[in-house]
């Protein structure tokens, strides 16, 4: 079968089935094609949540699905690859968090949203890539417990020096692997591009960067900037489907370790099977779960507003 053929079938089931296809941006380009959504982590969330669809499928990964599944507890959400996780977001458990929050009482705990539903009932308020700094300086509170990347907990510490954040060892293993010599090599190669990273990146690359932003503001920087060249240092699939939206500037991947086989695992075939109902996974939280974790996010969204 040809990647037309399935697509069209994709289409022609979403339409019949009323769903909604929610794909993260480091999809490959023949899922985003058939997607009725597309964007960062937090914007997948906002756009399930205002879709009319009663029936939703996630392209990306379980943490996300989880996230959607919170927000709108009523509708169906399946993720369409099952195996798809992110390790970052199982790297801390609940009971070891709960004993640090017992240990600092005094201390708001911060959970980046790449967390499992299970994780964030134990924590106060979530936080996205693309809304990090702008919600921790809102917290009443100056003493914060970042989890559970600490480059991402880095870059915020950095940007808010009156605020003090106590960072647990974790982080995305992918972007983590990107080092200062990956730069100088890119920057050398590409002297006139502007160098754009997620900060998901340790803080070696991300202060050498131009631009430092979730996946979506990467990309509208790009679009937005009069720069013709551009080297992106986050998941390789950002500088492909840009060099489709913008034909007259050049994109380069800042190292070819910036790929993510969790994100790569989902195929256009899982996406067909779900959408046909017999294939994916659907996302089931108990209630208490729902309510518990629905705290943090309903907190992110009261002071990322
Ligand atoms: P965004 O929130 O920027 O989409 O990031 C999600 C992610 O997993 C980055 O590696
Ligand atoms: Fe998780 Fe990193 Fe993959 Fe994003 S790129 S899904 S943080 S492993």
């Amino acid at each position: 079968m040809k990647i037309r053929e399935i697509q069209d079938e994709i289409l022609q089931k979403k339409r019949e089935n009323d769903i909604f296809v929610l794909a993260h941006s480091y999809q490959s380009r023949e899922i985003i094609e058939i997607a009725d959504f597309t964007g960062d982590s937090f914007q997948l969330s906002l756009a399930a949540k205002k879709a009319g669809s009663k029936k939703i499928v996630m392209c990306g990964v379980r943490f996300m699905a989880e996230t959607v599944k919170i927000l709108s507890p009523d509708k169906s959400v399946s993720l369409a690859n099952p195996k798809a996780g992110c390790p970052m977001a199982e790297q801390h458990d609940k009971t070891l968090i709960q004993a640090v929050k017992d240990q600092y009482p005094d201390y708001t705990v911060v959970a980046y949203i790449n967390t499992t539903a299970e994780l964030k009932t134990v924590c106060d308020v979530c936080v996205t890539s693309s809304s990090a700094v702008k919600i921790v300086s809102k917290i009443p509170s100056g003493n914060i417990l970042f989890l559970p990347d600490c480059n991402l907990g880095a870059y915020v510490a950095n940007l808010l020096p009156e605020k003090n954040i106590k960072l647990l060892q974790g982080g995305c293993p992918i972007h983590a692997a990107v080092d200062a010599g990956d730069v100088d090599k890119a920057r050398a190669d590409y002297p006139d591009a502007l160098l754009l990273v997620h900060p998901e990146c340790v803080p070696e690359v991300t202060h050498l960067a131009d631009f430092v932003g979730s996946t979506s503001a990467i990309a509208e920087y790009a679009v937005n900037s009069e720069n013709k060249s551009f080297i992106i240092g986050t998941e390789i699939s950002i500088a492909e489907h840009l060099r489709y939206r913008c034909r007259d500037k050049k994109f380069f991947c800042l190292s070819k370790k910036l790929l993510c086989p969790n994100m790569k695992i989902t195929t256009l075939i899982d996406v067909l099977d779900c959408v046909n109902g017999d294939g994916g996974e659907e996302i089931t939280l108990d209630e208490k779960t729902l309510n518990e974790a629905r705290v943090c996010i309903d907190k992110m969204m009261e002071l990322g507003a």
